[in-house]
């Protein structure tokens, strides 16, 4: 069956119900892109990464998990940095995907990474620990465009609408590349 879109995981590095990364996440996933379909995949029921039970039975949240981002074309990491680098949950997460060995759910897939802060340098620590995952991962990551996105707490309404149409601009522009970027390093071609 010939695809329509590219469907992309969004993981959000951040688990508490306010949070400006979550914002960020939905307010991409309420835009219409010509070649993508995103979706937030969930972290926060993953209990912390123990290899004492990657048993024949794991968690079924970690299972649940790795099912999900099996069935996704690629991945987009929306990410707040903690103590320069990527919050706990978020590596969880990375490690959870992973693991068994051999069985990494996060290989070949097409990724990008947009990190936020109220900052001023908009989480540039956090996206580039993050980078360190993904090459051991084998996750092709876009490059150019970067998005290191700064002053978070001024570009949503308390609703949820970004106010700052350069940023609106800015993502837009990088989604467009990140659909490029997907294109370029899958198989799956929508739309032919
Ligand atoms: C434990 C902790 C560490 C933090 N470290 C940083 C940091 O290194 N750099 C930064 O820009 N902000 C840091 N912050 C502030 C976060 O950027 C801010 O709380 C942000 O809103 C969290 O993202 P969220 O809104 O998506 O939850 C830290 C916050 C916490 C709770």
């Amino acid at each position: 069956m010939q695809k329509e879109k590219f469907t992309v995981a969004v993981i959000v590095g951040s688990l508490r119900a306010a949070s400006l990364s979550l914002k960020m996440a939905d307010f991409l996933c309420n835009q219409q892109y010509r070649l993508l379909a995103l979706q937030i995949i969930p972290i926060n029921d993953l209990s912390l990464y123990n290899e004492d039970r990657e048993t024949a039975q794991p968690p079924r949240a970690w299972q649940k998990f790795r099912d999900c981002i099996r069935e996704q074309d690629a991945v987009l990491f929306i990410t707040p940095e903690y103590n320069r680098s990527v919050p706990a949950a978020l590596k969880n997460a990375v490690d959870i995907g992973s693991a068994p060995h051999g069985h990494n759910v996060f290989r070949n897939k097409p990724a990008a990474i947009i990190s936020l802060s109220p900052g001023k340098m908009g989480a540039f620590g956090a996206n580039h620990h993050l980078r360190q995952s993904l090459v051991f991962l084998d996750m092709p990551t876009l490059q150019q465009p970067e998005a290191y996105i700064g002053n978070s707490e001024a570009l949503f309404t308390t609703a949820g609408t970004m106010t700052d149409g350069h940023t609106r601009d800015y993502l837009a522009g990088f989604m467009d590349a990140f659909a490029g970027w997907i294109s370029r390093h899958t198989q799956a071609k929508p739309g032919r």
